[in-house]
């Protein structure tokens, strides 16, 4: 059975490209692998967070892991702080990944702008601990939405480096990405040809996983389309984004292909086809939306689980971490 490791962090609003993108998949994916799902915290401090808010927002992405139907019994959930040993790992990854590689990430260049030398430190090094998040417990997949490729191809090859450096070959394994559905990549509601992401400063751009019917419906109703009717195939959504979007979000919501979505609407109007969407989204995200209120009411419990499931990765780790120091050449405690 090979393990899967794979995070989100707790900045501002879980959205509906974090769910379609990552946490639905990581749902269908618990039968057949040996699940870390993690809070990133530590990744979410490399941009100022106000204490109270990241600690509520971690609590809302363990809710909402919880809510989607992630098994924290049989997998672990936890919030990443918890574990020391994703900083120890990330120091001597920061000592194995070259500069010249991570001046390449751009994530990197879109997060720091113009303004690259305000930029924190903990932000350039940043795809080095999720390298340490992955390669801690050697996790061989990792399920992610589309954005996050270029970081998983860096985790492979520090991965590499360090097998080579140390003569340890088979040490690490190569992490895998799984990048896969309808919606690996959610576009904006308000721009088809930008990501929708939690920093976006509109919020109609984006579903977030704690809007309620109106709201979810409201922006449906006011997302970009264009002026066509909906085409019969696929095709015809090349070079019309902000359609391919949204029949990609229905057909990921109502679980079909956009082929399928194509056929059933095709010669309609975005009026009729957004109602229909509406209806979808309000109908598979309401259950979810309703237990994730529940829990994020009754934050002793979600603590809970995450302590419990720190216990168990920091018990994980332990083995491999003791290993690593002892192959970097660091004396035994
Ligand atoms: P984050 O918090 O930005 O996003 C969490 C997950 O949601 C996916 N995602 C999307 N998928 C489709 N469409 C979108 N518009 C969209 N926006 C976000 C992301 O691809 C991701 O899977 N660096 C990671 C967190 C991380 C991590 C890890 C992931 C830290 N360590 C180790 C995997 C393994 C991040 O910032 O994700």
């Amino acid at each position: 059975m090979g393990r899967i490791f794979s995070g989100i962090q707790p900045t501002g609003n879980l959205h509906l490209g974090n769910y379609l993108g990552a946490v639905r998949n990581w749902v269908n994916l618990q039968n057949d692998f040996e699940c870390l799902f993690c809070v990133v915290d530590m990744h979410a401090i490399t941009v100022f967070q106000d204490p109270q808010e990241l600690r509520n927002s971690t609590r809302e992405v363990a809710a909402a892991m919880l809510a989607s139907g992630v098994d924290p019994k049989k997998h672990i959930i936890f919030n990443q702080s918890q574990v020391p040993g994703h900083a120890e790992l990330a120091w001597i990854f920061n000592c194995v990944a070259r500069m010249g590689w991570l001046n390449r990430m751009t994530q990197f260049k879109e997060k720091a702008g113009k303004h690259k030398e305000n930029a924190s430190v903990g932000l350039y090094a940043y795809p080095n601990l999720m390298a340490a998040d992955i390669l801690l417990y050697k996790a061989t997949h990792v399920p992610v939405g589309e954005d996050q490729k270029q970081h998983l191809e860096l985790a492979r090859d520090i991965a590499a480096k360090f097998n080579n450096d140390f003569g340890v070959p088979d040490f690490f394994p190569l992490p895998e990405p799984q990048i896969f559905g309808t919606a690996t990549r959610v576009m904006s509601l308000k721009d088809g040809t930008k990501k929708m992401s939690k920093s976006d400063p509109s919020a109609l751009s984006r579903i977030n996983m704690t809007d309620d019917a109106d709201t979810i419906v409201k922006k449906i109703r006011k997302a970009k389309s264009d002026a066509d009717v909906l085409p019969e195939t696929k095709d015809g959504l090349e070079g019309r984004p902000e359609a391919k979007n949204l029949l990609g979000i229905y057909a990921a919501l109502a679980d079909v292909t956009l082929d399928d979505v194509c056929t059933q609407f095709a010669g309609e109007g975005f009026g009729s086809f957004k109602k229909a969407l509406a209806e979808v989204a309000v109908d598979k995200l309401g259950p979810i939306q309703n237990e994730m209120r529940r829990l994020v009411a009754d934050p002793t419990s979600v603590d809970a689980v995450l302590r419990d499931g720190a216990e168990r990765a920091r018990a994980m780790a332990a083995p491999i971490l003791a290993e690593i120091k002892d192959t970097v050449g660091f004396l035994k405690a």
